[in-house]
């Protein structure tokens, strides 16, 4: 098997067993987000690693650790999107879309070098949503009563909402100088890899999953002690409209996130399905990116869900999608195969969004129906020489006992139209 070619660790083929499911999920949350009036963006895979620096910040894990990052044959040094929100900000500016309130969406692979396991992936998908220009909580509120829409449309009711705020820049710096006080009155007791975060990146040991820190974590001092009026306006707002829509959510102060151009409210949907991985969507605002990049000064907010956890979480859970097929045509004898290919066009021309397989390769009666069994359709229409010389086709139900009826070849659309 050596000689073998393999995807790369940590990237995964989708094969066509599974893509019924994500098309199902993607399209469930395309129509969500729509519906609220969002536009998609279409941006480029490759973009160059200064951005990436910029936007997610030099002393973060993704640019740190994780970037794909490579000179081009000019020289340049481009990166694989380890995210999409700076690719968005990017073009924004670009394109000049920041002179009135946006509000986008995006999908696609992402990229990152992580360790890979159960729910981390080296390429993984997301879907996103960026709003551009709208200073207020009531627009935090939006997207995050998007994402409980996206839940429902999906039947998942288990997955859990934290919130917090990180302030704004000077609130967090006061935060950022006591809370470095406090680990470092404990720096015995950090391991090694908050010890470094203490030196870089103080607000990300919140963050440590060492089971060990739990408790010196939680006595640590709270970003919500060291809000200003106005911060603390906004978070209490965005937390009463969560209650209006009966959205559960907790608090969590130690909820920092992993990349450093969120201010103010950050938010998370985490499921207990999912083992160490458990966070579907997260997000935030990010007022101060846009200037960052080169924009003129532009609040911002969204957030991305992460595909791959979503499929785990919807394949677990109960209520099975329906049959990926309508119709399997099924025919023997020369005529009848001649004509088959003909016939399933003027079906799918006479009934929109039919999906209905016509069988190549010929074969007895036996052979085509165990096909037709095993694509899943939920009727085989049934074309034999015969039945094509009286005007007929057989219809037999394939998910049912019902049995086999024959129809005129002319209400063969009627039939397929009205099956729901
Ligand atoms: P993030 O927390 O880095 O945020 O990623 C968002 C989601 O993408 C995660 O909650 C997770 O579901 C999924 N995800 C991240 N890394 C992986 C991985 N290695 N394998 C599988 N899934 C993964 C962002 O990317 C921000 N751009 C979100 C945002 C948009 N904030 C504001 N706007």
């Amino acid at each position: 098997m050596s000689n073998n070619l393999q995807a790369i660790r940590g990237m995964h083929d989708i094969l066509p067993d599974q893509t019924g499911l994500w098309q199902r999920i993607e399209d469930s949350a395309r129509a969500v987000i729509e519906s609220y009036g969002y536009a998609e963006i279409r941006t480029p895979l490759v973009e160059v690693t200064e951005l990436f620096k910029r936007s997610i910040g030099e002393v973060t894990d993704i640019v740190e650790k994780e970037m794909y990052s490579f000179p081009d044959r000019g020289g340049d040094s481009l990166s694989l999107r380890p995210e999409g929100t700076a690719s968005c900000v990017r073009a924004a500016v670009e394109h000049g879309l920041l002179n009135q309130a946006q509000r986008l969406w995006y999908r696609g692979p992402m990229f990152r070098h992580e360790r890979p396991q159960k729910g981390r992936y080296r390429q993984f998908h997301q879907i996103g949503v960026e709003v551009f220009g709208l200073p207020g909580p009531d627009v935090d509120l939006e997207v995050i009563l998007i994402t409980r829409r996206i839940w429902r449309a999906l039947g998942l009711s288990d997955l859990r909402l934290e919130v917090n705020t990180l302030g704004e820049g000077p609130e967090r710096t006061a935060y950022r100088t006591e809370l470095v006080r406090y680990l470092a009155a404990h720096e015995g007791e950090l391991d090694e890899d908050s010890c470094r975060r203490l030196e870089t990146n103080p607000l990300r040991v919140l963050d440590s999953k060492n089971p060990e820190l739990r408790e010196l974590i939680a006595g640590a001092p709270s970003i919500l002690d060291h809000l200003g009026e106005a911060s603390r306006a906004h978070f209490a707002s965005l937390c009463a409209g969560l209650d209006a829509a009966g959205i559960h959510y907790r608090v969590n102060p130690r909820l920092v996130r992993g990349l450093d151009y969120y201010n103010r409210t950050v938010f998370e949907w985490v499921s207990d399905r999912l083992g160490a991985q458990g966070t579907v969507c997260a997000g935030g605002r990010y007022d101060g990116l846009v200037q960052q990049l080169g924009g003129r000064a532009t609040p911002a907010v969204g957030f991305a869900l992460g595909l791959e956890r979503l499929v785990a979480l919807v394949e677990e859970s109960p209520g099975t999608p329906g049959p990926a097929l309508d119709a399997y045509l099924v025919a023997v004898g020369p005529a009848a195969e001649q004509r088959a290919l003909l016939l399933a066009e003027e079906l799918r021309e006479a009934v929109p969004g039919l999906r209905l397989l016509c069988h190549c390769g010929g074969g007895s009666f036996k052979s085509q129906f165990k096909k037709a069994d095993k694509s899943g359709a939920r009727y085989a229409l049934v074309l034999g020489d015969a039945e094509l010389a009286r005007g007929v086709a057989g219809i037999k139900p394939l998910r049912d006992d019902g049995e086999q009826v024959e129809l005129p070849l002319a209400g063969l659309a009627g039939f397929l139209a009205g099956a729901d």
